[in-house]
């Protein structure tokens, strides 16, 4: 596949990866698709989601409601969710080299730049940040359409891992580095880093890995072990590192990356992906 980089300035077309097409390509020469993975590739909701609107009598197809689970229909047919037709959608995965100064979200009222600016060229279609990374954090968010994904990359129970480096104020002391691993005490419950060590670039550097997507959870972490951050950098999520990007870059995910996550998740039988 080309290789596709984000360039700040410079329009261009809205482009589809090779995947995406692939994909497209493979359900309208299949013709026939499990009525709750076309509803999620509209990108309403999750294949899971879909079962339940269908039980529920939400959906209908060819203007009759469907309540049957495991129902297949053809790619052809007018399918309805609450009275809206719905229709299958490409799905989109970019990673963003996000810099300092830019908002985690999709509109801002006081006209802050926001990382959706960053990728505005990327594609005509609308993508949404998988998570978020707080307005100094610098490092790679994942942006996609593809809602089923999406879910189970942001559920905790799936332990997709990410990796920070932290300077902060103070240097840690072994003590609290140990005590980050074996857990600490937040407000809403502990936390525990899965790994932390030094960074060797700085004196007050430490990198840290963690499972879980809360809100601001690695400050409250350093903050919980009596220090504070100065710079937060993710430079890991899943599978995916920043490696050959620069800062304020996007990019597409390639189509083995997204095969990987989607196998992380358990979207996707590890056995079938071709070596
Ligand atoms: N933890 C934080 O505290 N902030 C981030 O942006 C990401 C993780």
């Amino acid at each position: 596949m080309k290789k596709q980089t984000g360039n700040r300035g410079r329009k261009s077309p809205p482009k589809t990866s090779a995947s995406t097409r692939q994909k497209q390509l493979e359900i309208e020469a299949e013709g026939i698709v499990r009525l709750n993975k076309y509803i999620a590739h509209a990108g309403i909701c999750s294949r899971r989601e879909a079962d339940n609107l269908i039980t529920s009598g939400r959906v209908k197809v060819n203007g009759k409601v469907v309540t049957e689970m495991g129902q297949k229909i053809k790619t052809s047919e007018r399918v309805e969710v609450d009275g809206h037709v719905i229709r299958p959608e490409e799905h989109v995965y970019i990673l963003l080299y996000k810099p300092k100064d830019t908002i985690t979200t999709t509109s801002d009222e006081r006209d802050r730049n926001t990382v959706m600016d960053l990728i505005e060229d990327a594609t005509g279609k609308r993508v949404y940040p998988v998570g978020r990374l707080d307005r100094n954090t610098t490092g790679l968010l994942l942006f996609t359409n593809d809602g089923e994904l999406a879910n189970r990359l942001m559920h905790p129970s799936y332990n997709v891992r990410k990796i920070y480096e932290v300077v902060t104020t103070s240097r840690l002391s072994d003590e609290d580095m140990a005590r980050m691993k074996a857990g600490v005490d937040l407000e809403d419950g502990p936390a525990k880093a899965y790994h932390v060590s030094r960074m060797e670039t700085h004196p007050n550097g430490i990198k840290l890995s963690v499972f879980e997507g809360r809100n601001h959870l690695v400050r409250r972490m350093i903050q919980a072990v009596g220090s504070e951050v100065v710079t937060l950098k993710r430079t890991i999520y899943g599978g995916l590192s920043l490696k050959g990007m620069r800062r304020g870059r996007w990019r597409f995910l390639k189509d083995r990356e997204v095969n990987e996550l989607r196998t992380l998740v358990k979207l996707l039988d590890k056995k079938s992906l071709k070596k």
